[in-house]
């Protein structure tokens, strides 16, 4: 319900994004799927951390679970057949979602998007001479990758993010991407989004890496939420998602969505039930499980696969698109009044970092708050104050260092004295401590499928608080 001074707002608003008006399909879903969030006085801006799910898909879920007699898959009893062909068309619906050929790929089912990115990195066959080359704009998940590498001997290359924007200039990534000639085995790694500052880093780098002899690992976790990702028109080597982050349930599902060489290339360094089609003791011999099962250790979370396909259909049924539109309908508001909020004596309430307009990114949000006397407004305080007005954010670093890295300034002196002296284990609290003399982290706000125009709104309201005449 939009009233009063926010209505004169909301027509501000329409007028500037008029295509708005063409989802407001999902105005009817906040009343339906995720009327929680209105009943509780939530306001949710916590999406690339986690989406949301809508009412219908776990009250599928539990009514599929309550009728179904459901078993281990792999065997030829009815329970098990019955899971076992539910992953089988699990994993074709989540090719589909993302339009990849299954004749060029394969999905992989993990945990989360990290364990996709740790099979990625234990299984590149990196040797003496190769490269790992990323962006500093990676989640930690990605980052980890570099101590695989490392054993190996091979090289670890980051390529530096420029703020304000938080990205990579073209030429510097093509002289980044030169490198190696030599190299036997090169592989790029690079966000999407960024989880930290919303930056889309192009997806037109995955063929310039290849043209040059690079294998191309996507971590798509933020992407996909907000943003199309055609396999059909882009090819990657290795994809990583967690499908929370796209329909919110169910959590401990992900998949690494792999080209069929691309996986063949990876040598997993050891065997686990489920991985084998024969192992022996006394012959101290295994065979390896062709595709995607030779990755898939243990037993896969074959409860929730029904409610992968649940949750994929729940999405298209709204269509990724028009989720798409709204999103960056509403990052493009938030944006401009964030920008334009200043303290009576004209001084920026907010310090934003990444992209000012919606240009190249998606709907995830960075900044500082700022006092009258231009010093930061520690982003642990914004935090506790937003709990009290019932809004959920995040702050931190959100577990990509490197971002925060470029987007703050702070120095690699700043920083190894953190790490002082070696081997010590300083807990994240302390480690925050250590650079708080500068800014330690940001505060992040994310939109996603259930956000509208009042949670902006009263987001806003919640940073004019701040505000000092
Ligand atoms: C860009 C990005 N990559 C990787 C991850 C790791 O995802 P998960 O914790 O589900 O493995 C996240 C989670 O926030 C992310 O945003």
């Amino acid at each position: 319900m939009i009233h009063g001074v926010v209505k004169e707002e909301y027509s501000r608003f329409i007028r500037l994004y008029p295509d708005y008006g063409k989802t407001k399909s999902i105005d009817k879903l906040r009343e339906t799927e995720f009327s929680r969030l209105d009943a509780q006085g939530h306001v949710y801006l916590d999406y690339t951390g986690g989406s949301l799910y809508g009412e219908s898909q776990i009250r599928g879920h539990a009514r599929f679970l309550l009728d179904s007699v459901l078993g281990n898959p792999h065997s030829i009893n009815p329970a098990s057949a019955l899971a076992t062909e539910l992953i089988e068309r699990c994993r074709l619906r989540v090719l589909d979602f993302l339009n990849a050929s299954p004749e060029e790929y394969v999905p992989v089912f993990t945990a989360n998007a990290t364990h996709a990115l740790k099979l990625v990195g234990e299984g590149y066959p990196f040797c003496k001479g190769d490269i790992f080359l990323l962006t500093y704009d990676n989640h930690n998940s990605v980052n980890g990758i570099r101590e695989f590498d490392r054993v190996r001997g091979a090289v670890t290359k980051y390529i530096p993010v420029i703020p304000p924007e938080i990205r990579v200039p073209e030429k510097v990534m093509d002289r980044y991407l030169e490198e190696g000639e030599s190299a036997r085995n090169k592989l790029f790694a690079y966000p999407a989004q960024s989880n930290f500052s919303g930056v889309q880093h192009p997806l037109e780098w995955i063929d310039r890496a290849h043209e040059r002899g690079w294998d191309v690992l996507i971590d798509a976790a933020a992407f996909v939420a907000t943003n199309r990702l055609d396999l059909g028109r882009w090819h990657p080597d290795y994809v990583a998602i967690s499908f929370y982050k796209i329909f919110g349930y169910p959590t401990g599902v992900g998949v690494l969505i792999a080209r069929r060489e691309a996986l063949e290339k990876l040598h997993r360094p050891w065997f686990a039930g489920g991985t084998i089609t024969g192992a022996s003791v006394k012959a101290d011999q295994f065979t390896l499980a062709p595709g995607a099962e030779g990755f898939e250790d243990g037993t896969l979370n074959y409860a929730c696969m029904p409610a992968v396909e649940r949750g994929i259909d729940f999405i298209e049924s709204i269509g990724i698109d028009k989720i798409h539109t709204r999103v960056m309908c509403l990052t493009g508001w938030l944006l401009e009044r964030l920008l334009g909020i200043q303290h009576g004596n004209g001084r920026s309430l907010i310090r934003l970092y990444g992209p000012m307009g919606t240009e190249g990114r998606g709907g995830t949000i960075a900044f500082n708050v700022y006092d009258r006397n231009g010093a930061v407004i520690n982003h642990d305080v914004v935090e506790e104050r937003a709990k009290r007005w019932n809004i959920s954010l995040r702050t931190g670093c959100f577990c990509n260092p490197g971002a925060r890295e470029m987007a703050l300034g702070l120095t690699k002196d700043d920083l190894s004295e953190c790490f002082n002296p070696p081997g010590s284990r300083l807990t994240n609290n302390e480690f925050m401590l250590c650079i708080d003399d500068k800014e330690s982290g940001a505060v992040r706000v994310s939109l996603g499928v259930a956000s509208n125009f009042n949670d902006v709104h009263s987001f806003l309201g919640f940073i004019e608080e701040f505000r000092e005449t």
